[in-house]
């Protein structure tokens, strides 16, 4: 069976907010599967980004999923909000709650899929006990909060090390890799085993680039074929 090449999801804070229905519907018309969603609270993370507004506005106009990941303190507060996106993964980092298993109880209990964000200060064996449990795990490949970050050293075989641990436990989770995905790093995520690619700045939406031809390149490189 042929290995999948590989899911889309574009960072839409990335997006030139300004004309983004126009790439809304670029990604609709070659069938990306998620929207990936910053979602900031200038505390647990020193920024802002994108809103629940946004994320309704995104629902409204096509139900391709969303890929929401809270980079918030207390994110128990607001699964129920965010949970009424239909068709949504809410990922939280672990280490904003007490309780984790609890969270992800809940978010699964509010009709969402559940997923978890490892940071690169954290290893995989911290969050062993939650894989069975989620189903998607977002690996960072830059410190949390920032777009047009540089790769942190080592992330490529981090990532690696972490698709090798969930496989030999056969979790039954999605493997995500989320920050500096770009055409250099892409070709190498994709060979360290990572199955969801959050696009942002250094790929689809790098600057003065073409939307359209971006996804094109993204998706031949998924294929292998650059
Ligand atoms: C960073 C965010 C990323 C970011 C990706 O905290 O989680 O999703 O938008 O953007 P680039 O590709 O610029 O790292
Ligand atoms: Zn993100």
């Amino acid at each position: 069976m042929q290995t999948p090449a590989g899911k889309i999801s574009p960072s839409l804070m990335c997006a030139d907010l300004l004309n983004l229905k126009k790439d809304l519907d670029l990604f609709i018309a070659n069938g990306i599967e998620y929207f990936h969603i910053d979602i900031m609270d200038g505390h647990y993370v020193r920024n802002f980004s994108l809103g629940f507004d946004f994320c309704r506005a995104i629902a409204a106009y096509t139900d391709t999923p969303q890929d929401i990941h809270l980079m918030i303190d207390n994110p128990e507060d607001f699964v129920p909000l965010f949970a009424g996106i239909q068709g949504a993964i809410l990922t939280f980092h672990p280490e904003t709650v007490y309780h984790p298993l609890r969270t992800i109880q809940m978010i699964r209990s509010h009709g969402a899929r559940a997923g978890i964000a490892l940071n690169p200060a954290q290893t995989i064996e911290n969050l062993g006990p939650l894989l069975p449990h989620v189903d998607l795990l977002c690996v960072m490949t830059v410190v949390p909060g920032f777009v047009s970050q540089k790769i942190v050293p080592g992330g490529i075989e981090k990532l690696r090390e972490t698709v090798d641990y969930v496989r030999s436990h056969a979790y039954d989770l999605e493997i995500e890799v989320d920050g500096n995905v770009s055409w250099q790093n892409l070709p190498e995520m994709r060979e360290a085993g990572a199955q969801v690619f959050v696009a942002g700045t250094s790929s689809i939406f790098e600057s003065g680039g073409d939307v359209g031809a971006n996804i094109a390149r993204f998706r031949s490189i998924l294929k292998g074929e650059k």
